[in-house]
């Protein structure tokens, strides 16, 4: 005996993602947003301004990354069922990337799902984070191990919030922005040479290139099976290096701004890239005070732990290159030798 359950659906998942001055929105149903007490000290007042609703209930949980655990969850969760949210109800991750990932994770699986929307307030949430629904959490046995592909309603993305964003943070959203230009377009790569990003006209031109850059990658492939594993151009280096590093020295993107130059040195020895183009990112970089060498003590140390990242398996390591500037190429066929080559230039 056999039963068959159809399940052939097409879901339109699609949604906008607005880059200006947040306009006056109004839901009518139940509303939660959540954020952290830095955001809501110097954001929330200006965000109430412009939202209204049937019911609205601020949630905060604890700022930074050694919270977007499964305590945080239960504080959201715990209030949205005391509050007793339903699936018509809605949440608006308000905050950084933290702020984006558990809400969008909590949205993914209360009563087994429920809308939300993104209101981006750090430069790296805005081009990256918040778009393409990518949610989850970290454990202890890593970063972003838990999660669901979960996609908002809608993105609002208000240049205003970053003109309290301390420089440091900027940067490491410019190292992502970086990565999309060096990635997949090279007239963007160009614009970024000639940009002052501190200019919020440049800028939010800038957000809105980025941004249209991902948004293409994640139509073609929503579920990462293929292209938009070159968003981790950068990351399988810079992993290692967070992990050296204990998550203490640098931001994700200035250890992202890194890994790309290893990443450019390894396309360089292959070929893929040459040393004028290497040049010019380190340059790209260095403008906006990311870093762009380290220190390695031990080259096997470094290269042993690629193996702890999530896109490698227990024998081969996935290394996102760079070919030229706006091409890249995914592989897993890398010599070791190679690799530990140019590990080597970066010794102590
Ligand atoms: N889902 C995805 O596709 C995706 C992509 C990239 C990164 N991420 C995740 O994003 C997280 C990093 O995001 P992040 O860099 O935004 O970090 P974050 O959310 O920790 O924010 C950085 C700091 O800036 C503060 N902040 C936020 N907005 C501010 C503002 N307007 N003014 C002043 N301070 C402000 C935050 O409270 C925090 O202290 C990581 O957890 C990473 O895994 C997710």
């Amino acid at each position: 005996m056999q039963v068959n359950i159809p399940l052939k659906k097409v879901v339109d998942n699609s949604y906008d993602i607005f880059i200006d001055e947040i306009e006056k929105i109004s839901f009518d149903t139940k509303v939660a947003i959540i954020t952290n007490p830095k955001v809501a000290g110097l954001h929330l007042g200006y965000l109430l301004s412009k939202l209204s609703a049937k019911e609205l209930y601020i949630i905060t949980v604890p700022d930074g990354e050694e919270y977007k655990n499964q305590e945080s969850i239960d504080i959201i969760l715990e209030s949205l069922f005391n509050h007793r949210f339903n699936r018509k109800s809605l949440l608006i991750a308000f905050g950084g990337g933290v702020i984006g990932d558990m809400t969008g994770y909590v949205s993914s699986i209360y009563q087994r799902g429920i809308d939300f929307i993104q209101i981006p307030t750090t430069l790296l949430s805005q081009v990256d984070a918040s778009v393409g629904g990518k949610t989850g959490m970290n454990n202890s046995y890593g970063k972003n191990l838990i999660g669901a592909f979960h996609q908002p309603k809608a993105v609002y993305i208000d240049p205003y919030f970053l003109t309290t964003l301390p420089q440091r943070e900027f940067g490491a959203g410019v190292a992502e922005i970086v990565k999309m230009a060096v990635t997949f377009n090279k007239d963007f790569f160009e614009f970024l040479e000639n940009a002052d990003l501190t200019d919020s006209v440049v800028l939010q031109d800038a957000i809105k290139r980025a941004v249209q850059t991902k948004a293409d990658v994640v139509a073609q492939d929503e579920r990462e099976h293929g292209i938009r594993a070159a968003l981790n151009y950068g990351h399988t280096f810079g992993h290692v290096i967070e992990n050296e590093t204990k998550y203490k020295k640098y931001l994700h993107g200035e250890a992202v701004a890194i890994g790309m130059v290893m990443a450019n040195k390894t396309s360089q020895k292959l070929n893929l890239m040459s040393e004028e183009e290497v040049k010019r990112v380190e340059k790209l970089l260095q403008k906006y005070n990311l870093p762009t060498t380290y220190d390695i003590d031990s080259v096997d140390t470094f290269y042993e732990t690629f193996f702890l990242d999530k896109k490698s398996s227990d024998t081969k390591i996935t290394f996102i290159l760079p070919v030229g500037l706006g091409d890249v190429k995914i592989t897993d066929a890398i010599d070791a030798k190679v690799i530990k080559d140019v590990l080597t230039s970066y010794e102590n």
